[in-house]
């Protein structure tokens, strides 16, 4: 096989959590224009359907749509049994979902340590932890069954290293109102690295391959003074494209990366290095 050919994932069953957000939609369409079978899974109906067209416009692939909470045992076994039914295999399973909210969300002055919800941080290590866990577990073993499949966990910067609270700040703010960067995305990034390496050594044996891609913040029109605090702290100078990490994606899942796993791949313009 060449080295070109090693990219090329033809029908291949790549299930894709979070589909429909920002980076979801990115990580399908890089499966899609490599000839994957992409399985699109979020609790987001409408944008599942959008992202459907779209990838049926674009690439003439059709999608596998499942609206499902990737919380829910019984929601994804029945994704798993669907998927074997129709497909006969999984391939690939690429844990990207997690609750992440951007900063021109306006990040609720709740989040600050002092006051955090535990109901938040239940619900936010639940999608990010607890449900990669569960898709392993479930999607997990058809893979095994099959001897070879590629589990690709999504990290960020800041599962390497603390958020920069100064990013946040607005001089107009108390210091008890600043808006921060919450604690369960600290958890919930930095958990993910366990994760890919318990994987990594439980199936590494058995063909499965896990990895982590840890990546910087991607630009969705910020407000200005937080972009221009970030840019200083990142040796490219800029925030990502959204579309910046389909080669990466791809390298991951694919035979490209044969010999990598238990590993970390950062791309991040450089924001770890300092
Ligand atoms: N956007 C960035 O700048 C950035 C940077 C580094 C890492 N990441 C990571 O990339 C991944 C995707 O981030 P994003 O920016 O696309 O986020 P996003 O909020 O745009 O998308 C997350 C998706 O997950 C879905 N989701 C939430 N709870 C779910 C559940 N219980 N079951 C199924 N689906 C659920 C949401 O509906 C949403 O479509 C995350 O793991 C995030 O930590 C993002």
């Amino acid at each position: 096989m060449s080295t070109r050919e090693k990219f090329e994932i033809p029908g291949r069953v790549a299930i894709v959590t979070g589909a429909s957000g920002l980076l979801g939609q990115q990580h399908t369409k890089a499966i899609a224009e490599f000839g994957g079978q992409p399985v699109l899974v979020d609790v987001d109906e409408k944008g599942l359907n959008q992202l459907a067209e779209e990838v049926l416009n674009i690439y003439g692939i059709n999608s596998e749509i499942h609206h499902c909470d990737i919380t829910s045992t019984e929601e994804l076994i029945n994704v798993r049994d669907n998927l074997v039914t129709k497909f006969g295999r999984i391939d690939i399973l690429i844990n990207n979902a997690a609750v992440d909210t951007k900063m021109a969300d306006t990040m609720p002055t709740e989040n600050r340590l002092e006051s955090f919800p535990v109901k938040t941080w239940e619900h936010e290590l639940s999608v990010g932890l607890t449900g990669a866990m569960l898709c392993s577990q479930i999607f997990g073993p058809v893979m095994v069954s099959a001897g070879k499949g590629v589990i690709l966990n999504i990290s960020s910067d800041l599962g390497l290293i603390a958020p920069d609270q100064r990013l946040y700040e607005e001089s107009s703010l108390p210091t008890n109102k600043q808006r921060v960067k919450p604690v369960t995305y600290s958890i919930v990034k930095h958990g993910i690295h366990g994760l890919t390496r318990y994987l990594a050594s439980y199936w590494g044996d058995q063909g499965i391959r896990t990895n982590t891609i840890s990546l910087g913040g991607v630009y969705v029109n910020q407000p200005e003074h937080f972009v221009k605090k970030l840019e200083r702290l990142i040796i490219l100078g800029r925030m990502a494209d959204p579309e910046e990490y389909r080669a990466a994606i791809i390298f991951l899942v694919s035979d490209a990366s044969e010999y990598m796993i238990g590993s970390n791949l950062v791309i991040d313009g450089g924001r770890t290095v300092w």
